[in-house]
């Protein structure tokens, strides 16, 4: 990252349940990769104390680089995700970054992403199915889901991005702010489907970038049936609404030309 870049004013947002162990590691990892990087844990009151973990990070950082929202209750990858990007909206952070706790996004790779969003990008998606990129560790069941769900969603809503479900992504900071996060009520993982459509729709220049998604080694997925036929449902409905919109418009732009 260079110095006087958007860059250099990163906030890396992580959202965590359930991740005491996990959590030192990959803040210790971006922090020596990165070591100008701001940390947000977002941690929804996890029971293993994932926590007051994250508050002994934040005091034992005398650069006061690591910062922790306690939210109150499990409330969702994407909500957790919008708390924080407000949180780093009222301050003075350029770029957001979305990064797993659980060592799945490597904070080695990261500069990969900023790159991007220096060279002019809104949102840059850390991708598995670009060339280059690649997952390690996956069950097969996770791996014809995920390819799957990117299929269906490339399908359904027209966009052109290989890993639209990839949640390892920095943003611009215009490019949130151009969105009302109000209206985003997704919850679960197809937040990221979501969000990233929407930004695409609004005009946002979205890039993907190859890297290594490694399957975490500590700790459980929180991925579950009822996030899926969410992610499902909703794709589905906005695939829909979207085609009858240009549908709407075709016949209103003949209707008035034959007039
Ligand atoms: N605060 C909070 N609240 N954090 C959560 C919640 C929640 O309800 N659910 C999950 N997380 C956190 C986890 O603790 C972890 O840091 C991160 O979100 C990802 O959760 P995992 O459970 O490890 O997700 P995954 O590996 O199954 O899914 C990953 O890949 C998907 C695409 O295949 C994530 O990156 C997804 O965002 C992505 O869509
Ligand atoms: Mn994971």
């Amino acid at each position: 990252m260079v110095a006087g870049s958007v860059s250099s004013k990163t906030l890396v947002i992580i959202p965590t349940y359930d991740e005491r162990e996990n959590l030192p590691k990959i803040v210790g990892r971006l922090l020596t990769a990165l070591p100008a990087t701001h940390v947000l844990v977002a941690d929804d009151d996890s029971p293993d104390g994932t926590g007051q973990v994250a508050d002994e990070l934040a005091a034992n950082d005398p650069e006061g680089r690591i910062h922790v929202m306690h939210r109150t209750e499990k409330n969702g990858l994407g909500a957790a995700y919008i708390a924080g990007f407000r949180w780093g909206l009222e301050r003075d952070y350029r770029v957001l970054v979305e990064m797993d706790a659980d060592g799945s996004h490597s904070p080695e790779q990261l500069h990969r992403l900023l790159h991007q969003i220096d060279a002019g990008a809104d949102l840059v998606i850390g991708s598995r199915y670009v060339p280059g990129g690649s997952v390690v560790n996956w069950p097969k069941r996770r791996e014809v889901l995920s390819r799957g769900g990117n299929i269906y969603s490339r399908l359904a809503l027209g966009v052109k991005i290989k890993d639209i479900t990839g949640g390892y992504r920095a943003y611009r900071r215009e490019a949130l702010e151009a969105l009302d996060l109000d209206s985003i009520e997704s919850h679960g993982y197809c937040f990221q489907v979501d969000i990233g459509w929407r930004m695409i729709q609004n005009g946002a220049v979205a890039v993907e970038v190859p890297i290594t998604f490694t399957e975490r080694e500590i700790g459980y997925s929180k991925m579950s049936g009822s996030i899926v036929r969410e992610a499902l449902l909703k794709v589905t409905v906005w695939g829909m609404k979207n085609r009858y919109e240009k549908l709407k418009n075709l016949v209103s732009r003949k209707k008035s030309a034959a007039e």
